[in-house]
């Protein structure tokens, strides 16, 4: 155990078979918070439970649950509530996106599963979630935009993930908004380049990586810690005024 900063929380990962989803779920819970995570793969899920024990933290999971089945969904808050008496925290770092330029962009294929795959699944998890934190009197949302909700990147072909991250940015700005009079706090991060199973195979194209690290003021990739540690400020106490914010956490990628 790292600290007790979440010590009494109890917070549902999304995601956490995989790269940010992973690795807030595995900080958070060193940071003494109960976690509840889940993912569509069930082998990476449990890959990450077993990390979990081996570290004796508390961390369960769900899986396999799809989350843009609204059934899932719900069985993943219930399963939650049941367990925990309820909870304190939803991060919703499950995403699908596919990576084409316009021109290889499939309408089906690409673009409408990964407005589902970004969109969907962040809808779905706060709707469902929010009359549990309405019950346990307020809550703490973390979506992910992205770099490319902020700027256009001329080696990544991320046009329909620049549309569902821009929805991912507004929306959370409206989820903030409507969850203030119940203290439902909601807030986005917008990670560059972070190393993760979504993005090895990009980075193994030749010439990507240099790209990518041009674009950084702190020349290195980034890797899932450097989210989670600043995830883990956003669902803690620490954090109690901040809401309807996006944090870019990107080497500064976007600050030129
Ligand atoms: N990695 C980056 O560089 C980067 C940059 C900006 C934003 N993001 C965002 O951060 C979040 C995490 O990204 P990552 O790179 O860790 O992704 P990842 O692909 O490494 O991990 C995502 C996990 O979510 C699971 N998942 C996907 N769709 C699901 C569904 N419908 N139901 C349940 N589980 C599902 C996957 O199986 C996987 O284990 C995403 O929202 C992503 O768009 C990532």
């Amino acid at each position: 155990m790292l600290s007790k900063r979440l010590q009494g929380k109890v917070a549902i990962v999304t995601g956490t078979g995989s790269g940010i989803g992973q690795g807030c779920a595995l900080m958070f819970a060193r940071h003494g918070a109960r976690v509840m995570g889940c993912d569509i793969n069930a082998d990476a899920a449990q890959a990450t439970l077993d990390q979990a024990r081996r570290e004796e933290l508390a961390l369960d999971s769900v899986y396999p649950c799809d989350l843009t089945s609204p059934a899932d969904v719900e069985r993943l808050m219930l399963c939650t509530a049941e367990r925990y008496g309820g909870f304190d925290v939803l991060v919703n770092a499950a995403a699908f996106g596919a990576f084409q330029f316009i021109e290889q962009l499939d309408y089906e294929r690409d673009w409408k599963r990964t407005l589902s795959g970004e969109l969907d699944v962040v809808f779905l998890g706060c709707k469902a979630a929010w009359p549990y934190f309405k019950r346990r009197g307020g809550g703490s949302i973390v979506n992910f935009a992205s770099a490319n909700a902020h700027v256009a990147h001329p080696v990544a072909g991320a046009l329909a993930h620049c549309a569902g991250k821009g929805g991912v940015l507004a929306m959370t700005r409206q989820l903030a908004c409507e969850g203030g009079p119940h203290n439902i706090r909601a807030n986005s991060i917008s990670p560059a380049m972070i190393v993760t199973g979504a993005t090895r195979p990009e980075l193994e194209k030749p010439g990507y990586t240099e790209a990518i690290l041009d674009k950084l003021m702190i020349k290195r990739l980034g890797q899932p810690e450097d989210i989670a540690w600043f995830a883990t400020y956003l669902v803690s106490d620490e954090a109690s005024w901040v809401t309807g914010a996006d944090f870019r956490i990107d080497g500064g990628a976007t600050a030129w």
